[in-house]
């Protein structure tokens, strides 16, 4: 049943019912921030981060540059984050209500006075602006305290008896700098190289909100480029994307409340809008595996984050924004990090991070995507949700490579037996030849295709009785909800075709016949 309500309601409600995403621990009554996976979640996440795996790390190697994967620990002790600045520095603007004591983000609780506030914003001027406009607590009405910072940090202790602090990572970069040394010279790297990270991380957010958009725990996926200065201006693989067009939002634009505008990357360095040519050819990919994920093109843009948002040491960031039900929200960090995170671990550690290239050793520059996999898994949902008027029963247009399930197979009725068996004979043939294939014979064969739709299933091949006197069996396309019937013969390579989008369903309805097959024109 379709109701009234917002799409992020919506799709959180689907999420829960439909096996996405569940609170964790939900029968304690879940702890704020964190989710659990359920089985379609997982699967659509799995499918996610294998392509990023396939277009950011397999793809990207070759005689030019390296890109390796590397799974770090996620507890990490204190002199790590002492030397990265985040003890320090990774804080939070928070206020306290005098009377009910709860917590919040000052500028969360501006925004809802329509106080539009820069990260970096300093106290001062915080609490100014909470007296100015009368912001008061949001649960209880109370008076709000001064401003002040809060560490986002989970920290702990190693061992019994204490006395060593740890933390978890808030972010999956560190590991990668911190294990630099070993890492160049077991894998003998040469510049450029990538090292490349998919894992949790944990930020103690004063007031997760918005679902899968602020959690206590989420997981990056994290490249660190190490580059030489020379591959700034020059780096060995810019050619393959420098006539690619990204949206983009200079600061400029961005103070004077402008939208994107479409810039071939090339350009856009030339005119010095970004800062390198490795950075600019980040942008440009994670144009494509946005919308290989099936996100719009119109629906996200890179903006350039102003001087305030900005690390002191960064060369240049470059959120990847998109428009969503939530308003406008970062999915994708993009930073030039300059040198500074090896040149703060060798000084702290007293080791020395550097890399021979030329004859000499030099500390390489590091230019950083950080995608965020929950906040991209939220907006593959919302991008792909359907409320139409095409049936009774909402569902997901997922791209066919990221579908939870490719191929739903169903025998029309639960009689004959010799049906129900000659169906399961084709499932498992299809799951044989490595095909993500699923079985159903419960409830009626039109409850079977809106369960299918309901999980985005783009594909489902149904045996009738017919079937086993004519060799033929029906494909269900979900978007057009159009049938085929076609030779049991040419099932698989007509389904892989589909899902590899070789072929399109309207193609295959005017091309394909039982006598000739296939007939290319
Ligand atoms: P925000 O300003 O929204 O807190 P951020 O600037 O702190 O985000 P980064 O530090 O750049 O985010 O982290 C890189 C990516 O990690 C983000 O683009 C986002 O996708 C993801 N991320 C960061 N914090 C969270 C969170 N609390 N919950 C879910 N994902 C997160
Ligand atoms: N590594 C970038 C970030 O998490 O902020």
């Amino acid at each position: 049943m379709k109701k009234e309500s917002s799409l992020s309601e919506e799709i959180i409600d689907v999420a829960l019912v439909r096996g996405f995403v569940f609170p964790s621990a939900e029968i304690y009554g879940g702890a704020a921030g964190t989710y659990d996976y359920g089985p379609i979640g997982t699967l659509i996440k799995n499918k996610i981060v294998n392509l990023w795996r396939q277009r950011f790390i397999y793809e990207e190697t070759d005689h030019n540059i390296r890109i390796w994967e590397m799974s770090g620990s996620r507890l990490l002790p204190e002199p790590v984050f002492v030397a990265s600045g985040h003890l320090e520095k990774f804080n939070d603007p928070l206020t306290q209500c005098k009377s009910c004591k709860k917590s919040f983000r000052v500028d969360h609780v501006l925004e809802d006075y329509e106080v539009e506030v820069t990260d970096g914003t300093p106290l001062e001027e915080l609490t100014e602006k909470v007296k100015e406009v009368g912001a008061v607590c949001p649960k209880c009405k109370g008076e709000l305290s001064e401003a002040r910072e809060f560490n986002m940090m989970f920290k702990t202790q190693l061992g019994a008896t204490g006395g060593h602090n740890a933390y978890l990572r808030p972010e999956t970069a560190q590991n990668i700098f911190v294990s630099f040394r070993r890492l160049t010279h077991s894998m003998r790297a040469k510049l450029p190289f990538g090292i490349a990270q998919i894992g949790q991380s944990y930020r103690n957010e004063i007031s997760p909100r918005n679902f899968l958009i602020r959690m206590r725990e989420f997981t990056q996926m994290e490249i660190e480029y190490f580059v030489a200065p020379e591959h700034l201006i020059d780096y060995p693989k810019f050619d393959e994307v420098a006539s690619s067009i990204i949206r983009l939002v200079t600061r400029e634009m961005h103070e004077k409340g402008e939208k994107a505008m479409d810039i071939e990357v090339e350009e856009a360095v030339e005119q010095k809008l970004l800062p390198n040519q490795p950075l600019a050819y980040i942008l440009a990919l994670e144009t494509e595996f946005l919308q290989l994920l099936g996100v719009p093109y119109e629906k996200f843009w890179f903006r350039h984050m102003s001087p305030e948002e900005t690390a002191h040491y960064s060369g240049g960031n470059y959120d990847l924004e998109v428009d969503s039900d939530y308003g406008v929200i970062e999915i994708v960090g993009n930073a030039y990090r300059q040198d500074h995170d090896l040149q703060c671990h060798a000084k702290a550690s007293k080791t020395k991070l550097r890399i021979e290239h030329d004859g000499k050793m030099i500390v390489p520059h590091v230019v950083e995507p950080s995608l965020g996999l929950d906040r991209i898994f939220y907006t593959v949902l919302e991008s792909c949700y359907r409320n139409d008027e095409t049936r009774t029963w909402t569902w997901f247009a997922f791209p066919p490579h990221i579908a939870p399930i490719e191929v739903a197979v169903f025998p029309l009725r639960k009689k004959p037996e010799e049906l129900i068996e000659s169906t399961i004979e084709l499932y498992l043939d299809l799951k044989d030849i490595g095909l993500d294939v699923f079985y159903d014979d419960s409830g009626n064969i039109g409850k079977r295709y809106a369960r299918a739709d309901e999980i985005g299933i783009p594909f489902c091949v149904t045996m009738d009785l017919e079937s086993s006197k004519d060799d033929c069996v029906t494909i269900r396309d979900r978007d057009s909800t159009d049938q085929v019937r076609v030779l049991t013969e040419d099932l698989a390579s007509i389904l892989q075709m589909l899902i590899d989008s070789e072929l399109t369903f309207v193609e295959l309805k005017e091309k394909y016949s039982i006598d000739e097959g296939l007939v290319e024109e």
